[in-house]
Parts: structure tokens; C-alpha cells; sequence
């Protein structure tokens, strides 16, 4: 059995055996009589279009390749340089195995569920709040499949979660009836913010459903959580590295490790922990199922990401940790951010055993402007270059990832007082419109002559042109 990811910096956290390969291999060779006309940029050396192809990838056209004599590897049934990489990798995360992926978590899912329902009627028990890609692996597969569905516990942000009663009544009830499930399957973590204790869960279903073995953890938006202790108790792997109990489960994690490491996206990494047996079996499931022109250099990154969180990884988490509680905490005590509040980071009773907040992810809520969520979203774009993706109708969700950086979590909370103090300040003095004020689209006056310019009018500019429309003055015209 592994260690525990923190007691292992070692002279070995820094070996990157597959990203070393791959720019050993490309500098060593001259031309291809393979495929991949682009690698080395020989097709493009001489194209009216080499600048744009150099803009966009740089040196990554330099090492692309097809390779896969030594040092590199061969990629479904490696034992060189990926198979180290791979090594390393589950090493670092605490799992008995670890398999690259190329092609997203996507992908990983359907490749995880290959190797875990192995016949048709397989029972799973399914979280209804986990990715498509385990729905239509569990359909594809006819798999008998009991949706337990997450409950709404914050309206704002819309954050959900199973309670525990709930996936222990259901395991418990099929186990009396003489028909275990064979099979859980859960979203680990999701981008809301909303995170699973499940060591805790895997601990209590142990008692309420002794016959079950199997369990898919989808951790897309959670590889970095291995990296910091504070976060890592709640993980998957950790669950297996433990106590005695959770040795008896299967466990295979899956996660986009291009949404919370330094790795390229469609990087993914399939983790498992338990009989041997199934790493073979994911081995089978990923030859099946991935394509057979897996991306060089993504694998690397994969190497390379894994190696930067062993050597900076808790560092890097703490940023995020620190810039996410400051800008919390500059909300909650600024006059100038008034309009704004961070959605409550606890859980409702209910699920305070088994289900956390990830501190990392802001719920940001919007109530003292004339604009909403989506609008302030399209401001924060457009006017302040700072884009934000999830949205619900009152609030925006912060994720402070690895990659925000000091400047960017101010720049945020300057944008927001700018945006605040345009759409709250009322106007100097009153003013009376001596013009139509339209905005068009859709071209219905928002100002005729003689109306007062109000605080209302201003927000109302606002609200239409960050929407879209242009604003025209027509002046009155005289009598
Ligand atoms: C929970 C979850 N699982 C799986 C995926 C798919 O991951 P990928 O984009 O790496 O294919 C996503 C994508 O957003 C996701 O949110």
C-alpha cells in the first residue's frame, strides 16, 4: 500500500520520466516517415500561415510526435517512460494504479464503467447529479441503475447534495432484500463547490451494505484537493489509505486533471485502488476505448503537473486558500462592496457529516445593483477582462484554481467596486432630459424630453448596452 501523498517529497517527487522522453526523442530525430506532418513544423515551414500555427503553439509543434520507440513508450501497455510517468503519478495521489488519458474525463468515466460493470444488470446505485458521460456509460452498458437525487440546500448558488440517509437507506434496503447494489457511483466533488466526506460515506456504507465492493468516485474538479491536508482527508484515495475497513472496497477515481493542475486539456487521470484485478481491467477498457493517436505532449503535461504539485503543490493550494478567504473577507467589510455577499460556506445540518464547502469556490451573490448575475457576468468580461463561467440568477461562482494569482483576485474586487460605484452613485444633480435617450436594439425610448435623469435611468443605460445595444441621444427637436 502507498504512503500518504504528504509524507512522500522524496528526490523522486522530481522526476518527469515522460516529459524527459518526449524532448530527448524529439530533439533526436530529423524527419518522420511515419505521420504527423506537422511535428518539427516541417509542413508549415514555408506556409503563409506559419505565424498564426507559431502563435498558437510555439515549441509544442517541436515535440509533437508519433514516436514510440525507447525512451518512449507504448501507450496502452506501457513499461518505459509512461509507464514510470504513470507510477509517479499514483504515487503521488495515494492509489494502487493510475492510467493517463488523453481524451478527458469524459472518456474516463466510460472507460472506469467498462471495467466496473462487467455484465449486463449490473445494480448501481447513481447519484442522478453526476456527469453525462456516467449516464450514458451506465445506459450503454443496461446496467440497473437507482438514481438517488441531490437535494437544493442553497437557492442562491444552487449547490445540491445527496444526504447520507439517503444513499444508506437505499444500500441498506436492496442489501435486506437479498439484491445488493454492486456498484456506487458518485460526483466527488462538483464545480459548485459542494464536497463529499467520502472516507465518512464509504466508512458508514461498510455497515449499511456489507456486500458492496465497487466505487466510482468522479473527482473531475478535484485533483488538486490531494495536495493540501486540509483537503485531501475528504478524498477518495484517502479513503482507501485510511482505515482497514476501506480496504475492502474497489475504488477508481476519476479526474480532468486540466481543471485544477498545470496539465493541457483532455488530460485526465484514471486512479484506482483495491483488487489488481482491476487494473488490468482498466487497462483492457481503456485499449478499447481510447482513441489509438494519444496526444504526446498532453501526456507530458500530465507528467509535469504531477511532479509540480509533489514539489509546490501544497503552496500553490494555500494561495488559493488565502486569496478565496480574502476576497470573502474584503466583501464582507467593504462599504464600497456592498451590493455584494458571499453565499454561506456551511452546510445545513442535515449534511454537515458528510458534505463540505469547498473553500476554494466563492459563491459571489448580487443584490444591491440594477443588474443581475448574468449582466454583471457580461460586465465583468467585457469592460474589466475577467471572465467568470457559472452562473445562476443571483450569483457567480468564484473558483479560485491554481492559476489565480494575487493581481487577479484584487483586479476582481476593483472591478466590482467600479461596477458598484457606477450602477449605485446617484447623479450629481438633478437633470432634466432635453433628449431621447433609445437604446437599439430594440429601439423604445428609455428618456423622452422632459424626464428626469435619474439613478434608475443610469442602471438602466447600463444594464441594455452591457447587454448589447448601442444607446442613441436624439436631441429634441426644437419648436
Ligand atoms: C463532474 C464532471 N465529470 C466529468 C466531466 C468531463 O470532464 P472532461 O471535460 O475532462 O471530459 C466534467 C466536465 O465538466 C464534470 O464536471
Amino acid at each position: 500500500m502507498s504512503e500518504p501523498a504528504d509524507q512522500r517529497l522524496s528526490a523522486s517527487s522530481v522526476e518527469t520520466p515522460f516529459a524527459d522522453a518526449l524532448l530527448a526523442t524529439s530533439a533526436a530525430i530529423r524527419a518522420s516517415f511515419h505521420a504527423l506532418p506537422i511535428s518539427r513544423r516541417s509542413s508549415i515551414r514555408t506556409s503563409a500561415l506559419a505565424a498564426s500555427f507559431d502563435a498558437l503553439f510555439g515549441s509544442g509543434l517541436y515535440t509533437e510526435t508519433t514516436i514510440t520507440a525507447p525512451p518512449l513508450d507504448t501507450f496502452f501497455f506501457p513499461h518505459r517512460s509512461l509507464a514510470r510517468a504513470e507510477e509517479l503519478a499514483a504515487r503521488a495521489f495515494g492509489a494502487t494504479g493510475t492510467l493517463f488519458v488523453t481524451v478527458g474525463t469524459t472518456a474516463s468515466n466510460q472507460i472506469a464503467l467498462e471495467a466496473l460493470v462487467t455484465k449486463p444488470d449490473v445494480r448501481v446505485l447513481a447519484d442522478k447529479g453526476t456527469h453525462q458521460s456516467i449516464h450514458f456509460a451506465l445506459s450503454d452498458k443496461h446496467a440497473a441503475v437507482d438514481y438517488i437525487e441531490p437535494r437544493v440546500f442553497c437557492e442562491d448558488s444552487e449547490r445540491a447534495a445527496l444526504t447520507l440517509s439517503d444513499i444508506l437507506d437505499h444500500a441498506a434496503a436492496a442489501e435486506r432484500a437479498g439484491a445488493p447494489y454492486d456498484l456506487l457511483v458518485l460526483n466527488g466533488q462538483s464545480y459548485d463547490g459542494v464536497v463529499y466526506d467520502i472516507p465518512a460515506i464509504l466508512t458508514a456504507l461498510a455497515e449499511a451494505s456489507p456486500s458492496l465492493t465497487n466505487i466510482l468516485i468522479d473527482e473531475a474538479w478535484g485533483a488538486w484537493s490531494y495536495f493540501h491536508e486540509s483537503t485531501r482527508i475528504r478524498t477518495a484515495l484517502h479513503a482507501r489509505n485510511t482505515t482497514p475497513l476501506h480496504a475492502r472496497f474497489n475504488i477508481v477515481a476519476t479526474q480532468s486533471a486540466h481543471k485544477s493542475l498545470s496539465a493541457l486539456r483532455q488530460a485526465s487521470l484514471i486512479h484506482y485502488s483495491g483488487d489488481p484485478a482491476l487494473g488490468e481491467r482498466l487497462r483492457l477498457a481503456r485499449y478499447r476505448h481510447h482513441t489509438t493517436s494519444p496526444n504526446y505532449q498532453i501526456l507530458a503535461s500530465l507528467d509535469l503537473a504531477r511532479a509540480q504539485m509533489e514539489l509546490e503543490g501544497r503552496e500553490l493550494v494555500e494561495r488559493s486558500l488565502r486569496l478565496a478567504r480574502l476576497v470573502a473577507d474584503t466583501i464582507a467589510a467593504d462599504p464600497a462592496l456592498s451590493a455584494f455577499t458571499v453565499n454561506d460556506a456551511a452546510v445545513p445540518e442535515a449534511l454537515a457529516g458528510h458534505v463540505r464547502i469547498d473553500p476554494t469556490k466563492l459563491s459571489l451573490k448580487v443584490s444591491g445593483l440594477s443588474i443581475g448575475a448574468p449582466e454583471l457576468r457580461e460586465l465583468l468580461h467585457s469592460q474589466h477582462a475577467l471572465y467568470v463561467n457559472r452562473c445562476t440568477r443571483t450569483s457567480l461562482l468564484l473558483n479560485f484554481h491554481i492559476g489565480v494569482l494575487e493581481d487577479d483576485a484584487l483586479a476582481l474586487l476593483d472591478a466590482l467596486r467600479a461596477i458598484q460605484q457606477r450602477l449605485l452613485s446617484p447623479p450629481a444633480e438633478r437633470r432634466i432630459s432635453t433628449s431621447f435617450i433609445i437604446p437599439y436594439p430594440p429601439g423604445v425610448p428609455i428618456i423622452v424630453p422632459g424626464e428626469e435623469i435619474g439613478k434608475d435611468t443610469l442602471r438602466r443605460i447600463e444594464a441594455v448596452q452591457s447587454a448589447g445595444a448601442r444607446i442613441y441621444t436624439i436631441e429634441n427637436r426644437p419648436r
